[in-house]
């Protein structure tokens, strides 16, 4: 399996993908995370290198970064703000979005991971595909299969916003890995499995102290009694990606039938407290 940043040259692309190399030395570290899971999810074939496709570390490395100035003066060079969803823009210089397909009438999950759910999809299979053989229960791997489909609808923060469009359907278990994913990325549990990517010191630099609202997150996570739950997410998520590898929805399919409560009158149609999120992701081109 390998890695989407693996070595130098995917590095570079990636890198030249965000703007540059000062562009990225300017992001906020958390958008710096995100823009590294849109490119994860995104699939983007990278040359192979000779670096450990795993690469992990709990020891420190090292890096050299541009400074916030710099980046925050690269905003004003780009036609849209980073939190914009996978599925609502195309970020390619000459780039435009698809005339998506019609939802049906009453849309279930996996119509949305058929017609919606286009960049996060592969992804977020491979994820559960990994808890799935690694003998995770039932609400971690349902965790692992929506983590980061709400990046479709918007990036920052996605941990929340995906606990909260998933709240009324999943296991409280299940929608508390989602929330806490995210703020787990940074600190790493040896014992659990999960060591700091090498990428994210390359990346975010090795200097990187998450803020206050992140740490407090972690903190919080680490010592409720579902943290197995939320570390499970981020073991099996960074390194689960490799771009040619097509996970099929079978596995999941009688999971998901046990412990989604599928609304009879379709996702978006129901009362839910999430429902405009699921409208949204369906019609994403009604202005209003
Ligand atoms: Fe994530
Ligand atoms: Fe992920």
């Amino acid at each position: 399996m390998r890695h989407i940043l693996d070595g130098a040259i995917a590095r570079r692309n990636f890198i030249a993908s965000l703007g540059g190399a000062a562009v990225v030395g300017l992001m906020p570290h958390e958008a710096r995370a995100d823009a590294l899971e849109t490119a994860l999810m995104a699939g983007v074939e990278t040359p192979q290198s000779g670096m450990d496709p795993s690469s992990q570390s709990c020891s420190p490395g090292s890096i050299h970064f541009p400074t916030v100035a710099e980046i925050e003066a690269q905003v004003p060079t780009r036609s849209y703000r980073r939190a914009v969803g996978s599925l609502l823009l195309n970020t390619h210089p000459d780039g435009k979005v698809i005339q998506l397909a019609k939802m049906p009438a009453r849309p279930t999950l996996w119509d949305f991971f058929e017609l919606r759910f286009m960049k996060s999809r592969n992804h977020c299979l491979q994820s559960a595909n990994k808890a799935l053989q690694a003998g995770a229960d039932e609400e971690v791997v349902l965790a692992c299969l929506v983590h980061d489909t709400v990046q479709e609808l918007i990036h920052t923060d996605h941990g929340f916003w995906g606990a909260q469009m998933y709240e009324p359907y999943l296991p409280a278990r299940s929608t508390f890995a989602v929330r806490y994913h995210a703020a787990l990325r940074f600190y790493t549990d040896a014992p659990a499995g999960y060591c700091y990517p090498n990428e994210y010191r390359e990346i975010f630099g090795i200097d990187y102290v998450p803020p206050p609202h992140i740490e407090s997150s972690y903190r919080f996570a680490r010592a409720h009694r579902w943290y197995d739950a939320a570390r499970a997410v981020t073991v099996n998520d960074l390194y689960s990606f490799d771009p040619k590898a097509v996970v099929k929805t079978d596995p999941f399919i009688e999971i998901v039938a046990r412990h989604f409560k599928q609304p009879p009158e379709g996702l978006g149609n129901d009362d839910s407290a999430s429902a405009h999120v699921w409208r949204t992701l369906a019609n994403p081109d009604l202005p209003l």
